[in-house]
């Protein structure tokens, strides 16, 4: 298979890049937000992330399209089968158990509408995420953090003094508080995932976050993601981490939880 402008054979896997690239280039068009690709950014296990400018305002904007199934790792398989709205549907959790073309299209389908919706519900609520601008079949056009050259670097990515350290803590584990409050446990919280742009953390990725009312591992992911944002610091010290999910656990109570696990 050739791509345009090439005369080399390029591998399936580059044509599927480039193919899921230019359908979400066409939704966009379709929904009155044209953009022109740049260059890829920095692209992570579940997605590919474009840095693209919207053709009448030369506004940057980052567009994110995640990888196929296929693709990725079936790592949130068994996860699934646990989350009570998969549960309810005999016929889905058949279909992730054998990792059929149905189970795999449904977990690829809820995996995008998940980062929509838990950006667009916290949205009104605090500055240190992306706006989610146009929400895609199999992606998202977002706010963009870095100049025409330069992406926002992760926090993984920074040395910051150690005089912002107590401010950043506090401001992050606030952060994870309004998710709680919101019903909502981001699931990957670390350095990995939050950008630093302009003196103020970003966060960033939100498919695999899950909502409080849908699955058990809420107490596990929290205290998971506290222990990954304070190792970043250098502070391993678990009851602290269990102490503060603890208390917020207590704040926020959870639903009680009726249903069996495989
Ligand atoms: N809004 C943005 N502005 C600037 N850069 C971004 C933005 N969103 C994502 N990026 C860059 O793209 C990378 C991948 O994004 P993201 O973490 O959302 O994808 P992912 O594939 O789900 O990641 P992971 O490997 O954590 O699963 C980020 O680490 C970051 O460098
Ligand atoms: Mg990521």
């Amino acid at each position: 298979m050739l791509v345009t402008g090439s005369t080399e054979p390029v591998t399936s896997f580059y044509c599927f890049i480039v193919n899921e690239l230019e359908k979400a280039l066409l939704e966009l068009e379709r929904k009155k937000k044209p953009v022109v690709p740049i260059r890829q950014l920095q692209s992570g296990k579940e997605a590919y992330v474009w840095l693209v400018e919207a053709n009448k305002t030369n506004e940057l904007f980052a567009l994110k399209v995640y990888r196929d199934l296929e693709m990725r790792s079936f790592r949130t398989q068994r996860h699934y089968l646990e989350d009570r709205y998969v549960g309810a549907q005999d016929k889905i959790r058949r279909a992730i158990k054998t990792g059929n073309k149905i189970g795999r299209a449904f977990i690829q389908h809820t995996w995008v509408m998940r980062e929509h919706y838990f950006l667009k519900k916290l949205a009104s609520q605090t500055e240190y995420l992306p706006k989610l601008i146009v929400p895609l079949e199999n992606g998202a056009l977002l706010e963009y953090f870095g100049t025409q050259e330069q992406a926002a670097p992760r926090l993984s990515d920074v040395s910051l003094p150690k005089s912002l350290h107590q401010q950043l803590i506090e401001l992050l584990l606030l952060q994870i508080e309004l998710y709680l409050a919101n019903g909502i446990v981001h699931g990957d919280f670390s350095a990995f995932n939050i950008l630093w742009w302009e003196g103020r953390p970003i966060v960033i990725d939100f498919p695999q976050a899950i909502d409080v009312r849908e699955s058990k591992r809420v107490p596990t992911l929290l205290k998971r993601d506290i222990r990954n944002m304070f190792s970043y610091f250098r502070i391993r010290d678990e009851s602290m981490v269990e102490q503060i999910a603890n208390e917020l656990l207590e704040s926020y109570s959870l639903p009680t939880m009726e249903y069996t696990l495989l």
